[in-house]
This record gives structure tokens, C-alpha cells and sequence, in this order.
């Protein structure tokens, strides 16, 4: 382990040695894995392009780093602990030695299904074990996964699997959150109204009733009867694609990040092992859906790479009561705990009543990610659940930059409440102001860049290399660029401080508020809508809606309740706008152009500081908006 950092002037001094020397710095670091063959050139690098690669030329597969190189220290070791949504129900401990069997034998179904090296499969489904199982063998196989979260609807995941052209999807017949059973098979059957797919395999969970297309479906138990647990694993290039996940941006449909595999491999590792500390033997747990960034890179990957045993839990924090999450780390003696401020707020709302019964001594770290934790929330977190002896850790990532990117580094950073401190050795952040010009020193706030390339971050988007030198490399030259505003304080600590851009962050779930309004137009009655972001008491963020319908037999009510159906069926309930207010026309300029500023400004209640209004073509209809605000 001499890759991890054990005191702060250990960590200024890897931190320095890595913006000095990066390429020797992350050859040191990728020296400890397993690569089929060793790279020429640890990096090449244009900002441009973008054209970024690490490890250049080397072939590896990523599943040896978690099973071949360690079989023999580790593999009775317990790979994932699986905690289902019903506390009744029997959960499930894989070592690595059968989840590699697993893993493998996955991997020949896929190759009997001709799914081969750089073909995409959407995996569709909820958090148990084969969902794990699902990314490793198509990583196995050199394969592509594009995990969907479950909770999306068919129309957004028919978009994901024609923007890929997927070959097949995984997916299971139901899924338990909480008291709901809800079907996903029958979700699959419809976006593949809308596109196809030459596989699906259905692996059955609820055993709730579903169809299965003759040549197309197939269920994962027939599947995989008799198939060897043995294979061997594709070689790929340290440049191939590893998986791609959707995201929001400000404008237009939600884009397929890229992640190649060599770079992503030594990042998520190195970060997981150094931020949370964690130690051969500690229990750890992170509570995000594997459709998110966090649960790829801190469920599966990292934690696998280290060798470490995670948890995976199927259902909500809420269920049975509010206690679940704390009845899960008093179970299985959780060291490590990660979660969203969003859960936290939603549990600081029940008091500390449902904690007491449980024994949290076992926890040693907390974390933070998705969104900026408030300090009030950071509090009850670090007295109510750490006992005021946990560090928190609040990691500043996102889906583009594949790993934890500003965090402190568990027990070692000072922390200070809703800072996430300091960049990750490896990291070097930049702060402009609108013209991009560098804002230096101490004490500064404005634009989040970085403006060296680090081994995890994004390579392009799928099918469209143009749209992410747009989005991400056009806005400051030679940067890429955040999309994030940050405060810089007087001790050089970071402070996140949102989105700067149209993304929503609504429970720590990545919304563009131009995919909302666009799902909002599809009900045939709405003429025109604007949605904006408002701060919300336990999601952070909420969605407020300003719709201009055409209300001829129809009640405002009714109205506003099929809008909320109309945006849950194309992109997912959580999309669900919070408030919908109808009114007679928008806040534009002159140019036409809608003044969202206003809009945010009503939707928070700040009405005394709209700010200039004169542009304005019609100043009457701010008037109208402010009467009537929800
Ligand atoms: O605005 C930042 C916020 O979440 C965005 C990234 O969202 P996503 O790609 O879905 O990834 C979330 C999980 C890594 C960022 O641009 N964000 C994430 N973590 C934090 C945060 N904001 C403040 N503090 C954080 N710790």
C-alpha cells in the first residue's frame, strides 16, 4: 500500500509531486496493477481535440485487477455483502473468488449471445448482486455497458439504447423499493417498441408475472445452466471504452459520457483507497444506485479494485422505518459509510429517535456526494451519526471526471462544514472569472476549471466527439470547464457552490432544465414552459415549472396533474416538476430570449431583488408571475 497517503504533509508532498512530475507520479501509481502489456507514453494530452490518453498503447483487462491479481490473497474475502429491500429476506455474501465464477460464466453467456468487444449493453436493472455482475462480464468481454438507472422511464431508456444502438439488454422482470413492487421488464418491452435489440436477459427477481419475446428474451437462470465458470478474459486497450453513462446538460437530451478503461481503472482506485482510508478487512458501504457515477466507480469498481468488500443495498432509506440505513451498519459493522445530503436531510427530518436503538461504534468515515451539503445538515451527520469522532468526507465529483476530484482525505484533511477542502494529488483546479481569466491567491470566487488532464476523466460523448469539446473545452480555452461555481477561501479551501449552467440537482439526481421543459411540451394543451431550479428543504434542489397552456375544458388542477404524468412517463419520476404555475406568458427580452433570472428569483421568493427589468418586452406578465408564484 505505499500508494496511500497517511499524514497532510504526506498528502502536500504527493500532491506537489504530482503536478511536478505527473507522468512519473501516475506510472508509479499504475505500476501496481496488472496490465497485459505495459504502456509506451503514460500520457498524451490536447485539450483541443479533446484527445486525451493515459497509458498510451497498454492492454489490460480491467476484471484480472479485481480477480486474477488477487485470487490468491483474497478470494475467500467477501466481495460484495448484499442487503435486499425487505430486512426479512436473506441477503447475500459473494467472496471474489465466486463472484469471479459468476463473473466468468456471465461473460460466456455473453459471448454464446455474440456479444463481443465494443459492443454496448444497456443494463436496466435494480440494485441485487447480477447487476455487479452484469458491468463485470461485459468488461470481461471488452464490451461496452450503459447502465440505466431503474428508475427512468421507456421513453428515456429507448433513447439510451438507440443513441448507443445497443446489441442487447439486462435487465430484470421487477424491482422492490420499499413497499412498491414495480415492474421493469414490462418498461424494457415498451421502449423496445421504439427501438430493438437482438437480446434481452431478464433476471428474475419478484417473480412477477412478465412476457418474454420468443428469439428475444431470455431468462438469466436458463441462461447461464451449465455454462462454464471459466473464461478468459478480452484484452483490450487502455484507450478502449470501459462503459458509457447518460447524463444532463444544460441543453438538448442527456449525452453518453465515455470512460476508457486503463485510466479509469487507476483513478478509482487510488482515490477510493486514499479519500475514505480504507483498510483490508474494513466493512464498506455506498448507498447510490448503480445507475449513478458514484455507485460505477465507488460500488463496483473502486472498492473491487482494492480488494474491499462493499455493500450493496437494494432498498430505500426509509423503509421499513427510518432507522434502515443505521439497522444496515449496525449489521454488518459498517466502517465506511457514503451517502447523498439529500438522504441526510430526509432522515435529520425524523429527528434522532430512529438512530438510538442501533450501535454505530463501528463507523470510522463518513461521506458526502451529489450536491452541496448544507452546514446544517454536515452537522447532524457528524454529531448524530459519526458520534463527533467520523471525519466526513464531501467529495466534489461528477459523472464527466469518472472519480472523487475534491475531498478530504478521511482522518488526515482538517475539514471544515460544507468545504470539500482540498484537489486529490493529481488534480489541478483553476478558478476564472466569466472572461476566463485566471482568478489567483487566496480568498476568490468564481468558474471551476481544470486545466491538466487527470487518468479518469471523460474522453468524449458518444457519438457526437463535437459535443463535448463544446460543452466541456470551448467555454475557457485549454480548460476544461465544470459547469460548477466554486469559492476559493483565505486557508485555500474549496467551496462548491452549484451549477453555474441550466443542470438541476434535484436529490442529488442531474437534471437540464431544457430536458424538463421539453418533456413538459409534449402535453398536447402546453404552448410554452420554463423551468428553473429552486432551493428545496430536503432535495436540494426542486423543480418549478412556469407553463403557458391553452386552459379551454380543463381545470388548472387537472392540467397541472397530467404535466406531472406527462414529464414522469418520458424521463422518470424524478423529473416530476415540485410546483407547476400557470401563467399568460414569460418574462423575454426584446430578442426574445426568456429571462430566467426572473423566473429563479420568483421561484426562491426573492421578489424584492429581480434586478433590472427594463429589457423586458412585456413587464407587466413579472407582475402576473409574482401574484400568482406557488
Ligand atoms: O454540481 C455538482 C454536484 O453534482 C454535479 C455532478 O453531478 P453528477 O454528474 O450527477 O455526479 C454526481 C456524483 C458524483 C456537480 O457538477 N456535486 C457533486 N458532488 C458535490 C456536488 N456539489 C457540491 N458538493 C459536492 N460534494
Amino acid at each position: 500500500m505505499s500508494d496511500r497517503i497517511h499524514t497532510l504533509s504526506g498528502y502536500f508532498h504527493e500532491y506537489q509531486k504530482s503536478v511536478t512530475e505527473p507522468e512519473n507520479f501516475w506510472a508509479r501509481i499504475a505500476d501496481s496493477f496488472h496490465w497485459q502489456k505495459r504502456w509506451d507514453k503514460v500520457l498524451d494530452w490536447d485539450f483541443e481535440g479533446p484527445d486525451v490518453k493515459w497509458f498510451v498503447n497498454a492492454k489490460l483487462n480491467i476484471t484480472e485487477n479485481i480477480f486474477e491479481k488477487n485470487l490468491f490473497t483474497h478470494g475467500d474475502r467477501t466481495a460484495i455483502i448484499w442487503e435486499p429491500n425487505d430486512p426479512n429476506e436473506e441477503g447475500r455474501k459473494i467472496s471474489y473468488r465466486e463472484l469471479y465464477e459468476e463473473v466468468c460464466q456471465f461473460a460466456n453467456v455473453l459471448k454464446s449471445k455474440g456479444i463481443n468487444k465494443g459492443d454496448r449493453v444497456i443494463i436496466y436493472m435494480p440494485m441485487i448482486p447480477e447487476a455487479a455482475v452484469a458491468m463485470l462480464a461485459c468488461a470481461r468481454v471488452g464490451a461496452i455497458h450503459s447502465v440505466v438507472f431503474a428508475g427512468f422511464s421507456a421513453s428515456a431508456l429507448a433513447d439510451r439504447v438507440n443513441d448507443c444502438e445497443a446489441k442487447a439488454i439486462l435487465t430484470a422482470d421487477g424491482n422492490f423499493r420499499g413497499n412498491k413492487k414495480i415492474a421493469v421488464k414490462a418498461i424494457v418491452d415498451e421502449a423496445l417498441e421504439k427501438s430493438s435489440v437482438e437480446t434481452v436477459i431478464v433476471c428474475k427477481r419478484t417473480a412477477q408475472d412478465v412476457e418474454m419475446k420468443d428469439g428475444r428474451d431470455h431468462w438469466w437462470h436458463d441462461c447461464i445452466e451449465g455454462v462454464s465458470t471459466e473464461n478468459k478474459a478480452e484484452v483490450v486497450d487502455s484507450e478502449d471504452p470501459l462503459f458509457i453513462l447518460y447524463t444532463s446538460g444544460s441543453t438538448g437530451k442527456p449525452k453518453g459520457v465515455v470512460h476508457s478503461t486503463g485510466g479509469y481503472m487507476v483513478y478509482t482506485k487510488y482515490s477510493f483507497e486514499n479519500v475514505f482510508q480504507y483498510s483490508p478487512g474494513d466493512i464498506y458501504w455506498c448507498t447510490a444506485d448503480i445507475g449513478w457515477i458514484t455507485g460505477h466507480s465507488y460500488i463496483v469498481y473502486g472498492p473491487l479494485l482494492a480488494g474491499a468488500t462493499s455493500v450493496m443495498f437494494e432498498g430505500v432509506p426509509t423503509f421499513p422505518d427510518a432507522g434502515r440505513f443505521w439497522a444496515v451498519v449496525e449489521k454488518y459493522k459498517v466502517n465506511q459509510f457514503y451517502t447523498a445530503p439529500t438522504a441526510i436531510r430526509a432522515l435529520q427530518a425524523h429527528g434522532t429517535d430512529p438512530i438510538e436503538p442501533y450501535n454505530l461504534d463501528s463507523l470510522k468515515v463518513l461521506g458526502s456526494v451529489g450536491e452541496p451539503i448544507n452546514e446544517e445538515a454536515w452537522r447532524w451527520y457528524y454529531t448524530h451519526i459519526g458520534q463527533s469522532r467520523c471525519p466526513i468526507v464531501d467529495t466534489w465529483w461528477q459523472t464527466e471526471t469518472g472519480g472523487i476530484m475534491v475531498s478530504p482525505i478521511a482522518g488526515i484533511t482538517p475539514t471544515k462544514p460544507a468545504y470539500a477542502t482540498l484537489p486529490l494529488p493529481g488534480v489541478q483546479l483553476c478558478i476564472v472569472d466569466p472572461e476566463g481569466k485566471e482568478l489567483t491567491g487566496n480568498s476568490v470566487e468564481g468558474n471551476l476549471c481544470v486545466k491538466f488532464p487527470w487518468p479518469s476523466m471523460i474522453r468524449t460523448t458518444w457519438g457526437d466527439h463535437d459535443r463535448c469539446k463544446q460543452t466541456y473545452f470551448s467555454t475557457y480555452k485549454g480548460m476544461y470547464f465544470t459547469g460548477d461555481g466554486v469559492k476559493r477561501d483565505h486557508d485555500g479551501y474549496y467551496r462548491i457552490l452549484g451549477r453555474v449552467d441550466d443542470v438541476i440537482n434535484v436529490s442529488g439526481h442531474r437534471l437540464g432544465t431544457a430536458e424538463v421543459e421539453n418533456a413538459i411540451n409534449e402535453h398536447p394543451l402546453v404552448i410554452e414552459s420554463a423551468v428553473v431550479g429552486y432551493p428545496h428543504e430536503v432535495k436540494g434542489q426542486g423543480i418549478y415549472a412556469y407553463v403557458i397552456c391553452d386552459m379551454t375544458n380543463r381545470t388548472e388542477e387537472n392540467l397541472v396533474n397530467e404535466i406531472k404524468d406527462t414529464v414522469s412517463k418520458i424521463i422518470g419520476p424524478i423529473a416530476k416538476p415540485d410546483k407547476i404555475q400557470v401563467v399568460s406568458g414569460l418574462p423575454k427580452t426584446r430578442s426574445g430570449k426568456i429571462m430566467r433570472r426572473i423566473l429563479r428569483k420568483v421561484a426562491e421568493g426573492a421578489t424584492d431583488s429581480l434586478g433590472d427589468t427594463s429589457t423586458l418586452l412585456d413587464p407587466e406578465v413579472v407582475k402576473e408571475i409574482i401574484d400568482g408564484r406557488k
